[in-house]
């Protein structure tokens, strides 16, 4: 059987044109720039306009994604978006996307594991293309967490943003010319999980099968912060045990963005420069399922990450949902 691999081929990304700084929010509830920068790392969030849907931002994501890997849209037979603020419960975002962009008629389906969102996409998308079901596969994070958010509650509204990721992979087989020496590229393994028992400590109060109406963000955030680094940390010696692989051939880590004291405890756990850590945290805030396509986009835009280095990505959401995947670039 031939040993294909999901290949990284374009990245893309959208935020929306309105930021709010931390000074703006502090105008209407009791907090601070101070505060909110020291305890989580954020300065400011983009905050998508009246009437611009998830859909909309994945859209426009997926365009300049398309555009970075030379394709054309009618090479696209999967599409998952990631999102937990869908345009409606149903159609799913992804066939609007798929419409949206002319791509073939192949699936589309949204995944919804709240901010560990795009990690499983990842590992559905990958997993379609190692058995041959796709070729080509499109993987996108779309958030308007400004939906769900009680503008009122200091202790979440200053946490989230809104905007998009979007990662293409194509089946290879590794016999392309250019591939790197050190490594083929492509996801190499991809380890997620889910512990119910912990809904409690983040969740959203509401929703079409309940209130009938969207709800707003609840969470025990102390709870939620050490479950995170806890969590994180396991799942990342999993993904490089099953690989054999150690920290140190870790080239990038691009983790989700919620806190930066998460993100450097996990950094420090890797041994990892701070310069091999991306970081977007202080500009976009928490985008849920966008954080890590988004962050991607930006590194490989600047031309951080590079054909041959090693990626590792994690995140942890509601549910507790959490997981990682490894990619060579
Ligand atoms: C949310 C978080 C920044 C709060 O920091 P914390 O140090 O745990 O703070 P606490 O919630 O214990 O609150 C400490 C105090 O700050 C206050 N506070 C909370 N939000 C505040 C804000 N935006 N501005 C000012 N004060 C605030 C609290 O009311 C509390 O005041 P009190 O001591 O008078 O009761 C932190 O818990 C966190 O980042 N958790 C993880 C959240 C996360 O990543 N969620 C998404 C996962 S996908």
């Amino acid at each position: 059987m031939t040993d294909i691999r999901s290949k990284a081929i374009g990245c893309g990304s959208y935020l929306p044109a309105n930021i709010l700084t931390n000074d703006q929010l502090a105008q209407r509830i009791d907090s601070s720039d101070e505060w909110i920068s020291r305890r989580t790392g954020i300065r400011q969030r983009h905050i998508a306009a009246d009437g611009e849907r998830a859909s909309d931002m994945a859209v426009a994501a997926s365009k300049r994604a398309i555009e970075d890997a030379g394709i054309e849209p009618s090479e696209i037979d999967l599409v998952i978006v990631a999102t937990s603020t869908p345009d409606h419960t149903f159609p799913a975002t992804a066939v609007q996307v798929q419409a949206a962009l002319g791509a073939s008629g192949g699936p589309a389906f949204d995944v919804q594991a709240a901010c560990t969102g795009f990690i499983y996409a990842l590992s559905i998308a990958d997993q379609f293309i190692r058995t041959g079901q796709s070729k080509c596969a499109l993987v996108i994070g779309s958030e308007v967490f400004s939906r769900i958010l009680d503008w009122e509650d200091r202790g979440t509204c200053v946490l989230f943003g809104d905007g998009a990721g979007a990662l293409l992979l194509k089946a290879s087989n590794g016999d392309e010319p250019g591939v790197a020496k050190n490594g083929r590229p492509g996801v190499m393994s991809t380890h997620l999980h889910a512990d119910g028992r912990h809904v409690d400590l983040l969740y959203v109060d509401g929703g079409a099968g309940t209130t009938q109406t969207a709800g707003t963000i609840k969470m025990v955030g102390r709870e939620v912060f050490r479950h995170a680094v806890d969590k994180l940390a396991g799942v990342v010696d999993e993904a490089l045990a099953a690989n054999g692989l150690d920290t140190s051939d870790v080239d990038w880590l691009v983790p989700h963005q919620a806190n930066v004291r998460i993100i450097d405890a996990m950094g420090r756990k890797l041994g990892l420069p701070e310069d091999r850590v991306i970081k977007t945290v202080d500009r976009h805030a928490n985008t849920s399922a966008a954080s890590i396509p988004l962050a991607l986009a930006e590194a490989t835009s600047q031309n951080k990450i590079r054909r041959g280095d090693l990626v590792l990505m994690e995140a942890i959401g509601g549910g507790l949902t959490w997981g990682a995947a490894l990619l060579r670039w």
